[in-house]
C-alpha cells in the first residue's frame, strides 16, 4: 500500500517524517498545530484508503469516542451493546448523568432487540466482536434498522481492523479507532481515528478536534503510521497464533470455557473464578500480564479486575491478545500457567486492579 507516501522523486524520503510544529507560516492551509500537521494527513490518507473513507486522527480512541458522540442532539437516544469497552460505557453513562442523552444497552446475541431499539435512536454504537465477550453482531442488518430510523451507525472497528471487517462498505456511517492497539501495534503509542464517507459529519468531528484540543502528538502519528504498514502480516501472525492456539486449548481441564468469534487475534478463556484466573495471569512468563491488546507482544488480563466492567462478564474470564511470537512457544507458556492453577503454584506479580480507572 502506497497510500501516505510522498511522491517518488529522486532523493524524496520514502516515508513522511514527523513534523514537529506548532505554528506554520501564514497563508496557508495549516496555520496552527491543532488544526493540521503534515504526518498527521500522511497517516489519514493510509487508513482512509484501508477502510474506504476519509480519516481523522485523535489524542486516543477515547478522544475519537468523544468526538462521535458529541454528534448526538441533546436529549437524543444511543443504543449501545452491553458488552463493550468500559471506557466508552463511562463516556456514555457521563453523558446520561449530565441529561445530555439516553442509553439503552441491548444484548449483542439479540439481533431482534437490537433492531427493535435502533427503530427509536439517534446513534446505534457498536463493537464487533465485542470487548471481552467476543460476541459478533450483523453489522449490514443494524446499519440498515439505524438508517431507517434517521440515525446514526458507528462501529468500533479496533478488534477486528480494516484487515478483516471494513464496517463503512457493510452500511456503517462511521468507524472508529484505537489506533492504540494493532493499528500501532507495538505497545508504545496512543492515539486514535475516526474514518467516515459524511463530508458534514467529518467538517463537524474536525472541527470538534481543533477546538477541544483532541490531537495527537506528531511523533505518535508518525509511530502509528510505521506500524500501520505491518498491519496486515501482523494480523495474519497473530490471527494464524489465535486460531491455533484455541484449537489446542481446546478441552484443557483448567478451563471452563474458550471464547473465539473464529477471526481475529483476541481469544477470551474463562477460568472456574477470580483467584484462579489470578492465579494464571500472575503465571505466564512469554506472555505478559498487562492491559491493552492489539501488539507484536502476548498480553492477558482478568477483566473484571477493573470495577464497572459489566457484571455479566464471567469474573474468571481472561481476555488474551495473541502476538506474533512463535505458537509453540506461546502454547507452552499459556498451557504451563494453566497447569499450574490446578496445582495451587503461584508466580510472579499479582492479579490486582492498578489505578482502578477505566480502562
Ligand atoms: C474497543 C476499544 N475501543 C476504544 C478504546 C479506547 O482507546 P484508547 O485507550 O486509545 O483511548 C479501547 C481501549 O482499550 C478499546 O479496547
Amino acid at each position: 500500500m502506497s497510500a501516505g507516501r510522498p511522491p517518488a522523486a529522486a532523493d524524496s524520503p520514502l516515508n513522511v517524517p514527523p513534523t514537529f510544529a506548532s505554528t506554520y507560516t501564514a497563508g496557508g492551509d495549516l496555520e496552527y498545530g491543532r488544526f493540521g500537521n503534515p504526518t498527521w494527513s500522511a497517516f489519514e490518507e493510509a487508513l482512509g484508503a484501508l477502510e474506504g473513507g476519509t480519516c481523522r486522527v485523535f489524542a486516543s480512541g477515547l478522544a475519537a469516542t468523544a468526538a462521535v458522540l458529541d454528534q448526538v442532539p441533546t436529549g437524543g437516544t444511543v443504543v449501545v451493546l452491553e458488552h463493550g469497552y468500559l471506557g466508552t460505557h463511562t463516556q456514555l453513562a457521563r453523558l446520561e448523568e449530565r441529561g445530555l442523552l439516553r442509553r439503552v444497552l441491548v444484548d449483542a446475541l439479540d439481533p431482534e432487540a437490537i433492531l427493535a431499539a435502533a427503530a427509536g435512536a439517534s446513534l446505534v454504537w457498536i463493537e464487533s466482536p465485542t470487548n471481552p465477550a467476543l460476541e459478533v453482531v450483523d453489522i449490514a442488518a443494524i446499519s440498515r434498522a439505524a438508517h431507517a430510523a434517521g440515525a446514526l451507525m458507528v462501529v468500533d472497528n479496533t478488534f477486528a481492523t480494516p484487515i478483516l471487517q471494513q464496517p463503512l462498505d457493510l452500511g456503517a456511517d462511521v468507524v472508529v479507532h484505537s489506533a492504540t492497539k494493532f493499528i500501532a501495534g507495538h505497545s508504545d503509542v496512543v492515539m486514535g481515528a475516526v474514518v467516515s464517507r459524511d463530508e458534514q459529519l467529518l467538517a463537524r468531528v474536525t472541527a470538534y478536534r481543533s477546538i477541544q484540543g483532541a490531537t495527537p502528538g506528531p511523533m505518535e502519528v508518525f509511530l502509528a503510521l510505521r506500524g500501520l504498514r505491518t498491519l496486515a502480516l501482523r494480523v495474519e501472525r497473530a490471527q494464524s497464533n489465535a486460531q491455533q492456539l484455541v484449537e489446542r486449548l481446546t478441552g484443557n481441564v483448567a478451563l471452563a470455557d474458550i471464547r473465539y468469534p473464529g477471526f481475529g487475534a483476541i481469544v477470551s478463556l474463562v477460568l472456574p473464578d477470580a483467584a484462579t484466573a489470578d492465579r494464571f495471569v500472575a503465571s505466564v512468563r512469554l506472555a505478559r500480564h498487562a492491559t491493552s491488546l492489539g501488539s507484536v507482544e502476548t498480553t492477558l488480563e482478568r477483566r473484571r479486575r477493573w470495577p464497572g466492567e459489566a457484571p455479566t462478564i464471567p469474573e474468571g474470564l481472561v481476555r488474551v491478545s495473541v502476538g506474533i511470537e512463535h505458537v509453540d512457544d506461546l502454547f507452552d507458556d499459556l498451557c504451563s500457567a494453566l497447569g499450574s492453577t490446578l496445582d495451587g503454584a503461584v508466580g510472579g506479580a499479582g492479579g490486582g486492579a492498578g489505578s482502578g480507572a477505566p480502562y
